[in-house]
């Protein structure tokens, strides 16, 4: 199965992964056939892409870090703690700190019985959830990095509670500003700048997390050079585990849509990341970050550097660049019979040059 944007879904394609809302709610069924109204009300819903069962790698499944269910559980958590953030009363301005803690502590668990952990999936979201699955996803990436460098469990489940809440301080920024389709002006920014500091009050106040949570919130968007806000912090100055939440964090905006721009390919916020040296981030953390990220996940078309064409059968740590492909097509788009499997970890002459668009696939002869 493979991503496939909305405007190239077309009626009678087959669901590959179950689709959820927001709420965590389940729209789509794996196996399901797409209709003309599914399609629609993914449009509505503002879904840019979903996983659909295809030709091409009929047998290719790529698989989450953790459960659906647990990625539901602690979305509709976020979720939760964000609206209630935003009703005018002020209700509800509690953190429910069990279960934050339950959940972190569900997704440290699942992710630690991996044998081997890769990023390996393109983003599914729809607008309407970004700061809830957003949220997940940081917990989720920050932890990868924090395994990756050795963490004991403890570390990791501060690392991975500071990282989920890590946005918390926006439930005290106006929606109309969060969504905002345009650019922000420069006071609004200053405003939304402000998360971080508001954030960690909250933390501190209400949620009794410690101060590893604290600096995560606090500090997760200080950069290695000083860039950063709200102090201007450098180098080691940064806590490490909002360093390692910051990357985290990046990565996420970057492979995602938003309302004011489109997302960047998963191998595009990889490449920025490789080529970021030790400018934003501590790249020492970077390194560890990217050894478990696929910059071209399965399902993925690509282009290999002999101008053959094929779909990314599976990624493993280390690897990022250098996917298990299945070469389908010759270099003058000729249906390759039988098609070749190539694991490019070992055949390192040959890399992947591109990633293919949507109209071009289509215009590639079916298997
Ligand atoms: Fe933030």
């Amino acid at each position: 199965m493979r991503r496939v944007s909305l405007p190239a879904l077309k009626e009678g394609m087959k669901v590959g992964r179950n689709v959820y809302s927001a709420g965590g709610q389940m729209l789509l069924a794996a196996g399901q056939r797409l209709t003309s109204r599914t399609i629609a009300r993914l449009a509505e819903l503002g879904f840019t892409g979903i996983y659909v069962e295809d030709e091409l790698a009929p047998d290719v499944a790529p698989a989450d870090m953790i459960s659906e269910d647990t990625r539901a559980q602690a979305t509709r958590l976020v979720a939760s703690i964000l609206e209630h953030g935003h009703k005018p009363s002020g209700e509800g301005k509690v953190l429910a700190a069990e279960a934050i803690r339950a959940v972190v502590a569900r997704i440290v668990g699942e992710l630690l019985q991996q044998p081997r952990i890769m990023v390996d999936l393109s983003d599914i979201r729809s607008h309407d959830d970004y700061t809830f699955s957003h949220s997940v996803n940081v917990a989720v990436l920050a932890l990868v990095t924090g395994m990756a460098l050795g963490y004991p469990y403890s570390t990791l489940h501060n690392l991975g509670t500071g990282a989920l809440l890590h946005d918390i301080g926006k439930m005290d920024i106006p929606l109309q500003i969060l969504n905002k389709p345009r650019p922000l002006t420069a006071e609004e920014y200053e405003f939304v700048k402000r998360h971080a500091a508001f954030g960690a009050e909250i933390v501190a106040g209400r949620g009794d997390f410690g101060t590893t949570v604290t600096n995560i919130v606090l500090q997760h968007h200080e950069r290695y050079g000083g860039q950063g806000y709200p102090g201007g912090l450098k180098h080691k100055d940064i806590s490490p585990f909002a360093a390692v939440t910051s990357i985290a964090d990046t990565y996420d905006a970057m492979t995602a849509d938003r309302v004011y721009r489109r997302a960047h390919q998963p191998h595009e916020a990889y490449e920025f990341l490789a080529g970021s040296g030790n400018h934003l981030f501590d790249f020492n953390l970077v390194r560890h970050f990217l050894h478990h990220v696929a910059a071209y996940p399965t399902g993925t078309v690509v282009e290999l550097s002999d101008r053959t064409v094929a779909v990314v059968t599976g990624n493993q740590p280390g690897q990022g660049t250098r996917p298990r492909v299945r070469v389908l097509w010759d270099g003058l788009g000729m249906l390759l019979r039988p098609p070749r499997e190539v694991d490019l970890a070992g055949e390192t002459t040959l890399t992947v040059t591109r990633a293919l668009a949507e109209d071009e696939i289509a215009g590639l002869p079916k298997p």
